[in-house]
């Protein structure tokens, strides 16, 4: 595995590798999730090109920038086990500039929930993404379902700008309790580890009964969000998966997504499952 710290030099080594390129765009603190998505694009490609990069353009006033995990060392032995070809690991400054003036703005699929609550992050996401694409030139991305409004704002992005890469989505992975695995769980201590299994539980509970027939989802959100304690509720909600829009009746036969974010003690989890309605 190759390691690149410029934009030239990722150019340049990204250029020697044969095609379909696979590309897993990551901010490091690798997990099971993300060995998943590598997994998923060496099954794939002939090549497979990962970014390490905490991208500063994400992150809203107050959040976790500074103190989120870095731990390169280990980052870099499991890709490198993974059979990744090539890990672009931008310096801070490399890849945003302090004299840049030009955003990736995102209409309404970035405007409510997770876009609401941080502003400025989806046109940090897809900003980033635009410009590693740039860099990378993939035939491939990877993307994991558990940041699932980040999904719908890349695929979104990607055929507004006629970016020629096909977006792969990927499966969540999951704790044997059911937690969706993050790089933000290593904040939980024990005991808040063992709560956060509420967020899941309670998507599938709303799941279960979109799937048993419910139509009213103000109700069945209502009754099933007790559930979520001890965590604190910050939204649930069941949307279309490619809009992100909150729907109040649920229709019938079609696949909507529940989503929901909640804080475990100070951390901020976020979770979805898929639901079809009967
Ligand atoms: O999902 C992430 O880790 C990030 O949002 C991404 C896609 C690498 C962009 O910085």
């Amino acid at each position: 595995m190759k390691v690149v710290r410029s934009v030239a030099q990722a150019r340049a080594e990204r250029a020697a590798l044969p095609a379909p390129v696979g590309f897993v765009p990551t901010m490091g603190a690798l997990h099971a999730g993300h060995a998943s998505l590598v997994d998923r694009a060496r099954s794939e490609c002939a090549s497979v090109v990962v970014s390490l990069y905490v991208n500063p353009l994400q992150f809203a006033p107050g959040e976790d920038f500074a103190r989120y995990p870095r731990t390169f060392e280990r980052d870099a032995a499991l890709l490198e086990s993974g059979g990744v070809d090539l890990l672009f690991a931008p310096s801070d400054d490399e890849l945003v500039g302090a004299d840049a003036q030009t955003a990736v703005e995102v209409g309404a699929v970035a405007a409510r929930l997770e876009g609401e609550r941080r502003p400025g992050h989806f046109r940090g996401v897809a900003t980033i993404v635009h410009k590693l694409f740039n860099i990378v030139a993939p035939q491939r991305a990877y993307f994991g379902q558990k940041d699932a409004q980040q999904l719908a704002v890349v695929q979104r992005m990607t055929a507004d700008m006629d970016v020629p890469v096909d977006i792969v989505a990927c499966p969540i992975v999951r704790d044997v309790d059911g937690v969706a695995l993050s790089s933000r769980n290593a904040y939980l201590s024990a005991e808040e580890r063992r709560d956060a299994v509420r967020l899941s539980r309670v998507l599938r509970m709303i799941a279960d009964g979109l799937g048993a027939g419910r139509r009213d989802i103000d109700a069945l959100i209502r009754e099933s969000l007790p559930t979520l304690l001890p965590l604190r509720n910050d939204y649930v909600a069941v949307v279309d998966p490619r809009a992100f829009e909150p729907l109040d009746f649920a229709p019938a036969g079609v696949d909507l997504l529940v989503v929901g974010a909640a804080y475990c003690g100070a951390t901020r989890l976020i979770d979805n499952v898929p639901a079809h309605t009967a």
